[in-house]
């Protein structure tokens, strides 16, 4: 059922949305994340950053931050559904070596040698709040709500972000689940061999009318990625991979390596396979640099990564991502009955105004409230 995009990628390099964090916005994010860092003491919130006590500081102070803030982390304004947001000061030293896997990432977060970890984690919460309600995935990174991208020995060929020597494909992040981030938010520590990150907008492609229509049939499920554990069912209900959100525009969910597509007719695969060529075609490949931070619409980008030779030597590529939820933003009203394969998100930034709104009408399954 695997199907990947071609490794032949058209890269359109210059064509992307650019931001840019103030100095003094971005100053104040990493002084705030620091202040909060020295008043809660390292250990006890790191592992999953579910700690009340974190959760409250982020909750409160996020409103200090300057209203430039959040100018710079608004969704991505153009066709290209996706942003890179230069400013946010940081230094290599400051982040110890790059851990062997996410588990060691949640642990050597707690080193007082190398505080930067930690203190990114908590500006990226800043951050995300600024912008939506960050949340996690409780059967992913252990619900961390700030997840660390590393290569893993042992995971290079896999479709996940602990991958390398592959093309990671282009991919709706979480498309199996109807509670999907709208947001995604990916920041650099380091990336020394300059790879690149592939983001691809439905609302940059060409599709025939036919093939528009073959798209939004719902024909076929998409199952959860490796990074949740295997094993789940190939016969779900289908889901369409187009259809257009409440304002008109173009949206897709898309994951073709976690799509069984052999069990879809003709007509669909080959309009599938065009949506994939078309994906390619507007394909934009930033190298984030240390710092930067890439905004990704998970709405209307699909995302993926370059293939890479890992190092394994402690000076790997190292990102960090936060799934946002933007609470203005509505989805088709029949997610609402997905069992999201019994994936439940860690939702601790949820307003409770937006929960009694929708309780009765939208599925709260699936959405583990924190205090
Ligand atoms: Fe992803």
């Amino acid at each position: 059922m695997k199907s990947v995009l071609s490794e032949r990628l058209t890269i359109h390099l210059h064509d992307i949305e650019h931001r840019e964090l103030p100095p003094d916005a971005a100053t104040a994010v990493r002084a705030l994340a620091a202040d909060i860092r020295h008043r809660l003491g390292d250990s006890p919130h790191t592992s999953t950053l579910h700690d009340a006590a974190l959760l409250d500081q982020i909750e409160r102070r996020a409103s200090e931050l300057p209203d430039s803030v959040r100018t710079a982390v608004r969704p991505p304004a153009t066709a290209a559904g996706a942003t890179v947001l230069r400013g946010l000061p940081v230094d290599d030293a400051e982040f110890g070596p790059t851990p062997a896997h996410w588990q060691a990432a949640a642990e050597s977060a707690a080193d007082p040698a190398h505080p930067g970890s930690l203190e990114l984690d908590i500006a990226m919460l800043l951050l995300a709040r600024c912008a939506g309600e960050p949340f996690g995935w409780q059967g992913q990174q252990n619900g961390r709500l700030v997840n660390n991208i590393v290569p893993a020995a042992g995971h290079e060929d896999e479709q996940s972000g602990a991958s390398s020597s592959t093309l990671l494909s282009p991919h709706t992040e979480d498309a199996f689940h109807a509670r999907r981030a709208n947001l995604l938010m990916l920041v650099c520590l380091r990336n020394p061999d300059s790879v690149a990150t592939t983001v691809s907008s439905v609302r940059q492609v060409a599709l025939s009318a036919d093939d528009q229509r073959a798209l939004r049939t719902p024909t076929v499920p998409i199952l959860p990625d490796v990074s949740y554990g295997t094993g789940f069912d190939a016969h779900a209900a289908p889901l369409p991979t187009l259809w257009l959100d409440e304002t008109g525009s173009d949206t897709l969910r898309y994951d073709p390596a976690y799509t069984p597509l052999d069990d879809a007719g003709t007509a669909y695969r080959a309009a599938y396979t065009r949506l994939t060529a078309e994906l390619a075609r507007v394909c934009h490949a930033p190298a984030l640099a240390p710092g930067e931070i890439l905004l990704v619409d998970n709405d209307v980008a699909v995302h993926g990564r370059v293939p890479f030779r890992a190092r394994y030597d402690g000076t790997d590529r190292w990102l960090k991502r936060v799934n946002i939820r933007l609470p203005e933003r509505r989805r088709r009203p029949q997610e609402s009955s997905e069992n999201g394969y019994g994936q439940h998100v860690v939702a601790p930034f949820r307003a409770s105004t937006d929960r009694t709104a929708e309780r009765g009408t939208t599925d709260e399954r699936g959405s583990v409230e924190q205090p």
